[in-house]
């Protein structure tokens, strides 16, 4: 046992001490008692250790030369006791405190070692997507018509019976509703107005007009509905930009010059077009668009001899419906039809991808073969 942890159990009357100047002697044991004690105290457990050894409350070092020392002490001693007890306690706290310091900051040092990144390390590589093959063509359409003077807009996909076929001039049980069948959603009893999946993009002609006054010139880009069966050039979802353009004083001209000027940006001037008579109740005159088919180079027949059964012998691919716009359109969204005119076009988005890429099936642009996708970084 240490000298001086046997003499701090003991009173000074068992040390045989009777004069306060051999008081700082037997302090100054004590004292490099501790100074060897805590210079071991390099981490926290034995710096724990060690405070509990000098400060713990009941038997501490400290707290043993308080009531072994101090307090039985005769008058003569208590004073220098006191003093020496008081220095011996401000030594002991302030070390101690230091040593806690200094722990932390090796700690802190270390952590900071052991948690250091390294940056000259590779870093993770994520794989980049890309954009599927109708939205790159939606992009390049876009580019074409802004470049134009055309905005482009965008509405909803559920829409009223009222935007999707009244508006467009097509009142209930009108045949051409036939031809757009679409799918209704389910609504409580009681409900203001059926919705549905719009057919089209056209409900965006009447919302447009709605909205502004003429001038206008947007592009509706969007995903639309029927109740088609699918086969290689139909699908129950697929895709549409819609065009509208009115003003005062456009023409049928401005209109067959805007859509071959975009025909000729996206497939390149080599392409054959045509355009075809026929019906929309919201144009008048109204027309089909028409592009020689690539598959079989516009001739009808397959490499095989047989029938081409992406055209089905026509030679010719439909791409759009257009025309001016209805008069009796402007009445639905208080324009004076005496004085404004315009031309509307709505046009296929998938069957545009499939004849300028040479795909043969509008089924893959839902099925997301990576492989296909892959094709089309
Ligand atoms: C319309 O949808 C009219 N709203 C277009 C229009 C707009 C006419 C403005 C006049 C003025 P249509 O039903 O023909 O027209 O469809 C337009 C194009 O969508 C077609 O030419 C075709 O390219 C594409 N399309 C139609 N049905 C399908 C389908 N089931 N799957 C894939 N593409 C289709």
């Amino acid at each position: 046992m240490n000298p001086s942890e046997n003499t701090v159990s003991q009173t000074l009357a068992a040390l045989g001490i009777a004069q306060p100047d051999e008081i700082s002697s037997l302090f100054a044991e004590v004292r490099a008692r501790f100074d060897a004690e805590i210079i071991r105290a390099h981490d926290e457990p034995n710096w724990n250790i060690t405070k509990v050894v000098w400060l713990g409350r009941k038997s501490g070092v400290l707290a043993q030369i308080t009531d072994n020392w101090l307090k039985p002490a005769t008058p003569e001693l208590k004073r220098a006791v006191g003093a020496s007890l008081n220095e011996l306690r401000a030594h002991v706290e302030s070390k101690i405190e230091e040593c806690r310091v200094a722990i932390e900051s090796g700690s802190e040092e270390s952590a900071l070692t052991r948690e250091r990144v390294d940056l000259s390390l590779p870093g993770v590589v994520r794989p980049i997507g890309s954009h599927h093959l109708i939205r790159q063509v939606f992009q390049d359409v876009e580019d074409i018509f802004v470049s134009i003077g055309f905005s482009v807009v965008e509405g909803p996909e559920i829409e009223t019976p009222y935007y999707n076929f009244e508006a467009l001039n097509i009142p209930e049980f009108h045949p051409v509703r036939d031809d757009m069948d679409t799918f209704y959603i389910d609504l409580a009893k009681g409900a203001p107005t059926p919705l549905l999946l719009r057919t089209h993009t056209s409900p965006m002609q009447i919302r447009t007009m709605e909205k502004q006054k003429p001038p206008v010139r947007v592009i509706v880009p969007g995903k639309v509905y029927r109740r088609d069966n699918p086969d290689a050039t139909h699908s129950f979802a697929f895709h549409q930009v819609e065009g509208l353009a009115v003003d005062t004083d456009i023409t049928f001209c401005d209109f067959t010059g805007t859509i071959e000027y975009f025909v000729k940006q996206f497939f390149g001037s080599g392409v054959k077009t045509r355009f075809r008579p026929s019906y929309f109740p919201f144009t008048e005159p109204s027309v089909e668009f028409d592009v020689s088919c690539i598959f079989c180079g516009g001739s009808g027949m397959a490499a095989s001899g047989g029938i081409c059964g992406k055209c089905k012998g026509a030679g010719w691919i439909e791409l759009f419906g257009a025309g001016m716009v209805d008069p009796a359109v402007y009445g639905f969204v208080n324009y004076d039809a005496k004085k404004v005119n315009g031309f509307a076009f709505g046009m296929g988005m998938d069957r545009l991808a499939m004849l300028k890429y040479g795909i043969d099936d509008i089924q893959v642009f839902f099925q997301n073969d990576v492989r296909f996708l892959r094709q089309f970084p």
